[in-house]
């Protein structure tokens, strides 16, 4: 076991908590998008747990595209937002759903909405967010599905990680650097 491991903090949200969540969230998205294509679009890497949990549980055709901005290094926000992984599909004309680990100043998220609206021509984004750190906010994103409020703490686990490590977890765990 790796050293870095031994610094885990409390578990924040079980996995049970994640799973019951998410089958809300599916629900939502299930009554808004019952007869509308919809294209769902996993910011990588953090959201790709999240993504995937919730397709297992939305009982409606759905298209899925990837996506990746690099914004984060250690604890600390890098102010430049680069693209690191484009979509694969055109998206023009379409209402799309972000699917995102965790809104934090929000910089990012504002970033992805103006990028996939007037490059990519979108209709409609809608953000679906697991976390929300509200105290941390920069800039003002619409949060249309959320799963948990969450303290001014830096959390890893179920996909978030701190320097790559700790996606693999189920749950969500406070980590003090
Ligand atoms: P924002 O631009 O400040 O909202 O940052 C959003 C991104 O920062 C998320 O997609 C995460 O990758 C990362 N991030 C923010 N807070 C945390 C955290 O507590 N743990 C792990 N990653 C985080
Ligand atoms: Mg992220």
């Amino acid at each position: 076991m790796q050293e870095i491991y031994k610094k885990l903090g409390k578990v924040v949200i079980d996995y049970n908590s994640i799973k019951e969540k998410i089958k809300e969230i599916a629900c939502k998205i299930e009554q808004d998008y019952k007869n509308k294509e919809i294209v769902l679009i996993g910011n990588l890497k953090g959201a790709f747990r999240f993504l995937a949990d919730l397709v297992s549980e939305l009982n409606i055709p759905v298209i899925i595209d990837f996506i990746a901005f690099a914004s984060y290094i250690g604890t600390h926000q890098d102010e430049r937002i680069r693209i690191v992984k484009d979509l694969k599909l055109d998206i023009e004309g379409k209402e799309v759903i972000v699917v995102e680990d965790i809104i934090d100043t929000g910089v990012t998220m504002d970033y992805i909405i103006k990028y996939l609206k007037e490059i990519k021509g979108a209709k409609e984004v809608k953000i679906c967010a697991l976390l929300d750190k509200p105290s941390r906010r920069v800039v003002e994103v619409p949060i249309h599905y959320k799963g948990f409020e969450i303290d001014d703490i830096f959390v890893v686990g179920y996909g978030l990680d701190y320097n790559e490590y700790f996606r693999e977890l189920n749950e969500v765990r406070e980590f003090i650097e």
